[in-house]
């Protein structure tokens, strides 16, 4: 049976990618489609590789029923070989995916979160909230919670 592998992709990968991962789980697991559906995060940048969620991201994801359970791990090019979808929250991080991306095959599997919400403006990016305050965090859980409910529609008509 087909299964699809989705990898959640920001800078740090400690605050966006971790949030979109755990919230998309979340639904998969609620869907029952954990079988069919394989969750990943990472980060295109190496700084704090190793470390669980900021304690910001998991606080407001914790507020919400959401935990973040991963640690943050650089973005590589064969990880484009093991997803089908790769998910950036900014187009910083798309244009980086992008240029790290061997091949067209690999550049399609490329899209921005928030292209997944019917109601987000073309383009539009899930904001970098590490320099900021609390509110930041809980708005970059609403708008994952969104997306990822997009995104899953999608993914479960790939699999049918
Ligand atoms: P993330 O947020 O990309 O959503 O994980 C950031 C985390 C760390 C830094 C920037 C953004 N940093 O500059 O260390």
């Amino acid at each position: 049976m087909r299964s699809i592998g989705v990898c959640f992709v920001c800078l740090g990968n400690i605050c966006r990618s971790p949030t979109a991962e755990g919230i998309f789980l979340s639904q998969v697991r609620a869907a029952g489609l954990a079988s069919r559906v394989r969750v990943d995060s990472a980060g295109t940048a190496a700084f704090h590789v190793g470390n669980p969620a900021d304690a910001r991201s998991a606080a407001a994801a914790h507020a919400r029923g959401v935990a973040l359970p991963s640690r943050a791990r650089r973005f590589e090019r064969a990880d484009f070989e093991s997803f089908d979808f790769v998910i950036a929250m900014d187009r910083a991080n798309q244009s980086d995916l992008l240029a790290l991306a061997a091949d067209a095959d690999a550049q399609d599997k490329v899209r921005l979160l928030r292209s997944f919400d019917p109601a987000a403006p073309h383009d539009a990016e899930v904001p970098d909230p590490y320099y900021g305050g609390p509110s930041g965090f809980e708005h970059v859980f609403d708008l994952c919670e969104v997306a990822c409910r997009g995104l899953l529609a999608h993914v479960r008509s790939q699999l049918s």
